[in-house]
């Protein structure tokens, strides 16, 4: 999967400017506050229409901006689109229906000890893991998601990581934590006021935090 030429004006503002990269495996997007991270991931899920550029799929040069492919996307964003005053286990059952997934809910519930609480009283910790896990059923073609990792402990931190690790398919990650990444993914792109300035194998990289100081500074 590719972005190609992604420009989004907001106002007067540039925030994505001819924005180009490939999201192959699990690719992390990291750059600093207000870099465009998450009006990528906007413009991937279709919440913002860019004014130039599309993503697509090499293979078969389909444009993937359709709602079909909305349906074989799976999103994690910072706050989510949970229903506070629904059980975790309601909302994960819409999106597995939603998904066509045939998982057990309340066995996953169980394997990560999510108590079927209302959200709004779900531990934030426990609240990041049934984000992620809803972003997972069905299979998608590519998931992405928004700092996975922000304001949780490490025991949380770990725990996504985890899942992040077991799971198969293409990821597109956006974190400040970069040693949560370099866990996690095999390609690093990183943006400066919305244009690419550098990708990279994650693992080609030893210092993850001075690389960044020395791209930056
Ligand atoms: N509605 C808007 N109008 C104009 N500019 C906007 C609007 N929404 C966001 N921006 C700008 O777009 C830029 C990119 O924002 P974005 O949220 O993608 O950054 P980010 O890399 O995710 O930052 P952070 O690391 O803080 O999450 C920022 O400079 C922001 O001020
Ligand atoms: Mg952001």
């Amino acid at each position: 999967m590719k972005l190609k030429n992604v420009s989004l004006r907001l106002g007067k503002k540039q925030v994505l400017d001819d924005l180009s990269f490939s999201i192959d495996k699990k690719t992390a997007l990291v750059g600093p506050n207000g870099s465009g991270k998450t009006m990528t991931l906007s413009v991937i899920s279709q919440l913002m229409i860019p004014q130039r550029g599309h993503l697509f799929d090499p293979s078969n040069n389909d444009v993937l901006e359709d709602e079909s492919f909305k349906e074989r996307l799976g999103v994690m964003i910072q706050e989510g689109n949970f229903d506070p005053d629904r059980t975790v286990k309601e909302e994960l059952e819409l999106v597995k229906r939603l998904k066509n997934d045939d998982v057990d809910i309340g066995k996953l519930l169980k394997k990560y000890d999510i108590d079927n609480l209302p959200i709004k009283e779900l531990p934030h910790g426990k609240y990041k893991i049934a984000l992620l896990l809803q972003a997972l059923l069905g299979k998608p073609e590519l998931v992405i998601l928004d700092e996975p990792f922000s304001g949780l402990d490490i025991i949380n931190r770990k725990v996504i990581e985890k899942i992040l690790k077991e799971y198969k398919g293409k990821l597109l990650i956006t974190s400040h934590l970069l040693n949560d990444l370099k866990n996690v993914c095999d390609n690093i792109v990183f943006i400066k006021e919305g244009r690419v300035i550098e990708t990279n194998k994650i693992k080609k990289i030893r210092n993850l935090d001075k690389y960044y100081m020395q791209l930056y500074k």
